[in-house]
């Protein structure tokens, strides 16, 4: 429509105005904010935008290879991925604690991209001057209010306090004024796939805070591939009364891996494997949750699945708690 062809122009603009012919660096992270921030900077500037792309390892089913596919392969875009998974990995070995995990992920994150970006700013007069993030208006909101533990790793993560004064670089946020809904639409807009805009909310920490305790990587792979399961018969069954999808239905669906073993048959013979958990809620403001009421159909499709796809997962349970008082996510 034309209110946001011109909001795009007007962004472009003010973009190239305000960076000339000085070079900009951006984290990207495969979620809707710095996915659109980087694409309405690219559309602005070309190639004097370099995104930089931390995989931690803990990301969806192909999720490193879509972002790259989209970003690299579509937009054109200068992309430098940087595949740190052996990295967190080797940190998180013999970690337990939720918040210590999410510590680690946070703080190794900054860690790789500040060597990234280092590299860009040191090529002399050519170096990069301008860091890009994708903060949305509710972050700024946000960071001025009280914030919650959780608020804090958030924003440690993912729009890191104090970069660009460190990295000695110039603050691009060209999204501040934005809501949520109002990034989706220029997303759209600006060409990315509306299921990438549309994508339920992943959090930074990724699958680190969905494998309960010490995060191994046999654990993580058979995450992914359960996880893809679920997502993807979310997306199959449609509800006849709204016509939508149970993934358009549901505000946040996942699973979580449960590092412990039952008992199951499996032809002639017992197995000894591990336990996921679904969950899937709906909320407006992530604050308060309720389990969605999924269909038994749906529910018995996904653990028929899982359970005969991915071996060494013998049971599938659902969770069925709102929040309060469970959060959504398990740790
Ligand atoms: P909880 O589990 O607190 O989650 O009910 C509320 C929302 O926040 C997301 N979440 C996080 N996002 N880093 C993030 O970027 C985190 O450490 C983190 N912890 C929870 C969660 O996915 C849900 O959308």
């Amino acid at each position: 429509d034309w209110v946001m062809r011109d909001h795009i122009a007007e962004a472009v603009e003010s973009i190239r105005h305000q960076v000339g012919d000085e070079e900009v660096i951006l984290g990207l992270s495969g979620g809707v904010d710095s996915s659109v921030a980087a694409a309405l900077i690219h559309r602005a500037i070309g190639d004097q935008l370099t995104c930089v792309f931390v995989d931690h390892g803990l990301l969806r089913l192909n999720e490193g290879d879509m972002v790259m596919d989209m970003f690299v392969g579509q937009l054109h875009a200068k992309v430098i991925r940087v595949d740190a998974s052996e990295l967190f990995l080797g940190k998180l070995a013999g970690v337990s604690d939720p918040e210590a995990k999410r510590k680690i992920i946070g703080g190794e994150f900054v860690t790789v991209f500040k060597q990234e970006a280092a590299k860009l700013t040191s090529a002399g007069a050519k170096g990069a001057k301008w860091l890009a993030q994708g903060t949305i208006y509710p972050d700024v909101i946000e960071s001025g209010g009280a914030k919650s533990k959780k608020a804090v790793t958030i924003k440690s993560h993912h729009n890191v306090g104090g970069l660009p004064e460190q990295l000695g670089l110039k603050l691009l946020e060209p999204l501040r004024d934005l809501f949520k809904d109002e990034v989706r639409e220029l997303g759209v807009a600006l060409g990315l796939p509306p299921g990438m805009v549309y994508r339920h909310p992943f959090p930074g920490p990724g699958l680190g805070v969905r494998i309960l305790g010490e995060v191994k990587k046999e654990y993580a792979d058979l995450l992914r591939r359960a996880d893809a399961i679920f997502i993807e018969e979310l997306h199959n069954f449609i509800d006849p009364a709204s016509g939508k999808s149970w993934y358009d239905l549901t505000s946040q669906a996942f699973t979580v891996f449960l590092p412990v073993k039952s008992v199951g048959v499996m032809g002639d013979g017992r197995t000894y494997d591990y336990v996921v958990a679904l969950r899937a809620v709906q909320t407006s403001d992530f604050m308060t949750a309720d389990w969605a009421e999924l269909p038994y159909a749906l529910l018995k499709k996904v653990s028929g699945r899982i359970i005969n796809e991915v071996r060494g997962i013998n049971r599938v349970t659902y969770d069925v708690s709102s929040k309060p008082p469970a959060t959504i996510e398990w740790e």
